[in-house]
């Protein structure tokens, strides 16, 4: 079998004059979770629907496995499973009738579905709600369920299509703990996530991508280094001192300020062009912003210097917060056609 569980080049899905997809290069290996980030309207669910077949490509070319997911759709869909975004688990039935279900759709033996659906059920922490229709399922547990259902079979790579979206923190820890067993078992997963901390801790390489484009590739550590050389994280006692703090802090470290939503904190961002926080140069720039902070009469409760969030590289690759709408003025065609599919959906 192929080492390349997805190898995809220029591939492009267009609805009407939008190019939802528009060119996208990928290359994920065997046994690896494969993280693609990006925020609501990139083209994540577009990219997975067309490599899970669900979709066609307009143009460009991809293989799962080897195969190619139009020519040989067929082999594509047996060595591939799809956690979507709107999952497909039957509401009404049970948790377990669900599994069962699916295990005999899937050409298990009467027994053999209800035996899997057991340990799955086990596995998911859901034992205890087995019984219970889907539609009394918290979201988390149906999050579980629905990861748990496109695992029947054991996948040779599962699409996991923002699994954690809109669940508590707790959820959120289960879901990924779930997602490394998975792994450890064999299975390729690529995730899409709007969380850069998702990424930042299931996948080892990721694609970041915006208005159907990836606009960064490469490890964690790549696409942090490529974005600046780190960031200074500053904690003041008072929230008044805090403007001067930042004026002084931008002027010593040369650097972008960032106020953040605690009124006592800032982040100095530093960028790489002049090489200001590498190496023994980041703790001496450190130290005499420092200095000159205490010089000003501003105490600080806490300093930090830290490579770079995803959150930042997110910030800096494309002008805009992750997870956010971009800035209207390039955006704007893009936020429509987003409301026109909520609207209609
Ligand atoms: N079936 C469709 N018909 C028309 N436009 C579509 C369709 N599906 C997606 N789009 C458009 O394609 C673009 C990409 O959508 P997609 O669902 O792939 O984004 P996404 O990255 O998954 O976003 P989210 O994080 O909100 O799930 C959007 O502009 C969307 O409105
Ligand atoms: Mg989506």
């Amino acid at each position: 079998m192929s080492t390349l569980a997805i190898e995809t080049a220029g591939l492009v899905k267009t609805f009407g004059d939008n190019r939802a997809v528009d060119g996208i290069d990928l290359t994920v290996r065997a046994g690896t979770v494969y993280g693609v980030l990006g925020p609501n309207g990139a083209g994540k669910t577009t990219a997975v629907k067309m490599l899970a077949t669900l979709l066609r490509p307009d143009g460009g070319e991809a293989h799962v496995f080897g195969h190619d997911v139009v020519r040989e759709a067929d082999a594509v869909r047996g060595l591939v499973s799809l956690t979507g975004q709107y999952a497909s688990v039957d509401e009404d039935l049970t948790g377990l009738e669900n599994l069962i279900l699916l295990g005999r759709l899937t050409g298990h033996t009467k027994k053999a579905a209800r035996d899997r659906a057991g340990q799955l059920l086990e596995a998911f922490g859901l034992t205890e709600a087995a019984g219970r229709q889907v539609k009394n399922y918290s979201g988390g547990m149906r999050r579980r369920i629905d990861i748990a259902a496109s695992i029947l079979n054991t996948p040779d790579l599962l699409f996991l299509d923002e699994p954690t979206t809109g669940l508590d923190p707790r959820s959120r820890n289960q879901v990924w703990d779930i997602v490394r067993a998975v792994v450890a078992h064999g299975t390729t997963v690529l995730l899409t996530t709007q969380y850069l901390d998702e990424a930042d801790q299931l996948a080892a390489r990721i694609a970041v991508i915006d208005k159907g484009k990836v606009i960064a590739e490469g490890t964690k550590g790549e696409l942090k280094a490529s974005v600046g050389a780190g960031s200074v994280h500053v904690r003041l006692r008072e929230a008044d001192q805090r403007e001067e703090a930042a004026r002084l802090l931008g002027a010593v470290l040369d650097a972008q300020i960032q106020l953040e939503p605690d009124p006592v904190a800032l982040t100095a961002r530093v960028g790489t062009d002049d090489g200001a926080l590498n190496g023994r140069g980041a703790a001496e720039q450190a130290s005499r912003a420092l200095a000159e902070l205490a010089h000003a009469g501003i105490t600080v409760d806490n300093f930090a210097l830290g490579q770079p969030s995803l959150d930042e590289v997110f910030l800096a690759l494309t002008g805009a917060d992750a997870g956010h709408s971009v800035p209207a003025t390039d955006t704007q065609k893009h936020s429509q056609k987003d409301s026109q599919k909520e609207a209609t959906a």
